[in-house]
């Protein structure tokens, strides 16, 4: 019962104030008591997972003033959000076998970093991990964040890198991708996105505009694509640069 009204206060429209009850009757406030609830209630289920989000302090990535740890998306400036740490959590679980050491991941709409930051520690320094982001003041904050997290020495040697650009468009220079996360909600799937993913991939994006599926798209070995909705969500838009600063 206490699962079902986490995943509620998750996922409902209203969940501020029962998420921010069963958060606050947690141990801390801190980075790892809040991995260690996520764990409580199975949404971070592998040990590779809860150790990359050990690793990398959400602290460092929310804006002052703002509470790193309570499950909730937070505004970050210019009509966008970091998401809750739950979808984070979830989003890491799809897409793990997509992330091995020595594997190449997008994150589209990179925001402040974080989740970018913890696809670096799971693909490590032989992996290639690229975060796209169209605001540039974003992309600027997203690397002075990483700066100080322990993804830090990936950003140096060069296996991290964030940019300025159209996520819908991809990142072509890097393709393929074993791992693809979209972090904004697209109208439907873009097909460059589709095109620069390895067969054997995973994608996963939030697909729609009011009603949002998060949804799971798999690239067979012989290149054809299957895609199953995981769960109902709700994202900021994928769209134009302008459109997002009109609100
Ligand atoms: C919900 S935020 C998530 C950010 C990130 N995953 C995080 O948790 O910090 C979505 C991000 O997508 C970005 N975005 C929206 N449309 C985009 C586009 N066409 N190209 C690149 N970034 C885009 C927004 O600026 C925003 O930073």
């Amino acid at each position: 019962m206490e699962v079902l009204r986490y995943i509620f206060s998750c996922f409902s429209s209203s969940s501020k104030s029962s998420s921010h009850q069963l958060w606050s009757s947690g141990a801390s406030d801190k980075n790892k008591a809040m991995v260690e609830q996520l764990q409580r209630y199975k949404i971070i289920k592998s040990s590779k997972v809860a150790e990359v989000m050990e690793a990398i302090d959400r602290g460092l990535f929310v804006p002052p003033g703002a509470s790193p740890y309570f499950d909730s998306p937070m505004p970050i400036g210019y009509n966008a959000t970091i998401s809750a740490p739950h979808m984070h959590a979830s989003c890491l679980e799809l897409l793990q076998e997509h992330l091995q050491p020595g594997m190449r991941a997008l994150d589209v709409g990179s925001g402040t970093g974080y989740l970018t930051a913890c696809f670096a520690l799971m693909v490590g320094p032989h992996g290639r991990v690229v975060g796209v982001e169209h605001i540039p003041q974003l992309v600027a904050s997203s690397i002075e964040n990483i700066k100080k997290s322990a993804a830090a020495p990936q950003l140096n040697d060069g296996s991290l890198s964030i940019h300025i650009a159209d996520g819908r468009e991809g990142w072509p220079e890097l393709a393929p991708y074993d791992a693809i996360h979209v972090g904004a909600a697209a109208p439907h799937i873009p097909k460059a996105l589709i095109e620069q993913l390895k067969p054997g991939g995973r994608m996963v994006i939030p697909v729609g505009t009011t009603m949002q599926d998060l949804k799971v798209v798999d690239k067979k070995q012989d290149g054809s694509v299957s895609i199953r909705d995981e769960t109902a969500v709700r994202y900021v838009p994928l769209t134009s640069k302008d459109a997002q600063l009109r609100g």
